[in-house]
């Protein structure tokens, strides 16, 4: 697992609004890189990705789709979406709702060019779908990351991974 490396740490940034407590950023390579805010019980992260197609970010304990819990989000026809999956195998995921859980990743706004998507979304830290969402506790979070070439969520070959963040200090 790579090890994160944190670009920038800025109390009271402005990026997200007024009054966020935190925010930090981690560029995990050339294709993907993310940052967030933590505001009370509500965490927004901010993913740039270099596709057209869709991304993923997740909390994936095992640093792998083992037990992760997923969203997958991007632009179609200059509309964002974002969906709220789980997967309990390295394999196509499902969505919450299907396995009878809730949605609970909110897509705040997505954009794209013609070569990169940037998508924010928010959730709290500690959801009521306890089956679903990995919560988002203080110290070392594995969080994984993937890329498709289209919107259609498909095997993502050699662009996924993981990194090793502390959202919240322990
Ligand atoms: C239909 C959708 C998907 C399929 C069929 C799929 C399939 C797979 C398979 C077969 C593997 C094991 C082989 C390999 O490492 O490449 C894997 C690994 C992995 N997947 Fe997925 N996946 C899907 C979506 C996602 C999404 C949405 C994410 C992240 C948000 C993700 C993150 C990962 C990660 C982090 C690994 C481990 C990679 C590594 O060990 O280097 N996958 N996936």
């Amino acid at each position: 697992m790579i090890k994160a490396y944190l670009l920038s740490a800025a109390l009271f940034c402005t990026v997200f609004g007024a009054a966020i407590q935190k925010q930090q950023r981690v560029v995990v390579n050339d294709q993907y890189e993310f940052e967030w805010a933590i505001e009370n019980d509500v965490i927004t992260v901010s993913v740039t990705a270099a596709t057209t197609g869709y991304a993923g970010f997740g909390i994936g304990p095992s640093g792998n789709m083992v037990n992760a819990d997923l969203a997958v989000f991007g632009v179609l026809d200059g509309s964002g979406y974002l969906d709220d999956y789980y997967s309990e195998k390295n394999g196509a995921p499902s969505l919450d709702t299907e396995l009878g859980g809730t949605s609970d990743w909110v897509l705040v706004e997505a954009t794209e060019d013609e070569t990169r998507t940037i998508t924010t979304f928010s959730r709290k830290l500690v959801t009521s779908d306890a089956a679903f969402d990995q919560p988002i506790l203080p110290g070392p979070t594995s969080v994984i990351w993937s890329l498709g070439t289209s919107d259609s969520l498909e095997y993502h070959g050699q662009s996924a991974g993981a990194v090793e963040v502390v959202f919240i200090e322990a």
